[in-house]
């Protein structure tokens, strides 16, 4: 089934049910969980830097790198989920593909920063039952940030398939479409 990206974002904020009022738990709690961005962003590089597969990736260009991903992190708890956020994730997801970064690093690195919020949700609210709530909210931008980054290399291997074989676009997603032989 193709469908516009567009469609797709609202089936998944659809199916995930992140409401408004949802994402607004996160602009009230940024300033309480905002403080311990720069300690996860050194503990994030630390793993990049301490695996060589990684580690050649950002070699050079740490204090930047930690720069703009403390900006992004932040940027989590304080905009709005709009046309504009999804742009900024698809972009991001784009200048990694133009950085060859394998999207297992992606994941890895998404599945670290889904491990760290909800203690410290919970040890900043003090209160166990909105901070399972508040923790959902950050689980849930953390996995829509991750499709959109995912969707840039999805896009990117089509086109590069479609450019190597000189198959049309709507041919290759045809052929992906069809049913498995038995
Ligand atoms: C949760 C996953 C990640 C996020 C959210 C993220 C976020 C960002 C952001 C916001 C930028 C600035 C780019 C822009 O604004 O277009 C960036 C650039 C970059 N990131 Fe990541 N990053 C992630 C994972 C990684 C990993 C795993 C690596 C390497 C192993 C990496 C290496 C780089 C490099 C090298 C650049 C600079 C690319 C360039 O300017 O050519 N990132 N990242």
């Amino acid at each position: 089934m193709v469908t516009s990206l567009e469609d797709n974002i609202r089936v998944f904020l659809h199916i995930n049910n992140f409401s408004d009022s949802q994402h607004q738990d996160l602009s009230r709690v940024a300033a309480l969980v905002l403080p311990h961005i720069p300690r996860i962003t050194d503990e994030f590089y630390q793993r990049l830097a301490s695996e060589p597969l990684t580690a050649r990736y950002i070699e050079g260009r740490l204090e930047g790198l930690k720069n703009t991903h403390t900006q992004w992190l932040e940027s989590l708890f304080k905009a709005q989920i709009d046309g504009d956020f999804f742009e900024n994730q698809l972009r991001i997801g784009r200048t990694h593909v133009c950085a060859q970064i394998p999207p297992l690093f992606v994941a890895g690195s998404m599945s670290f920063l889904r491990s760290v919020f909800p203690s410290i949700i919970e040890k900043e609210t003090g209160n166990a039952e909105g901070a399972g709530a508040i923790s959902g909210a950050i689980l849930k931008t953390l996995d829509l940030c991750h499709y959109l980054i995912d969707h840039a290399y999805e896009q990117d291997r089509l086109s590069r398939i479609t450019g190597a074989t000189g198959l049309s676009r709507p041919l290759l997603e045809n052929l992906i479409a069809l049913k498995q032989r038995a």
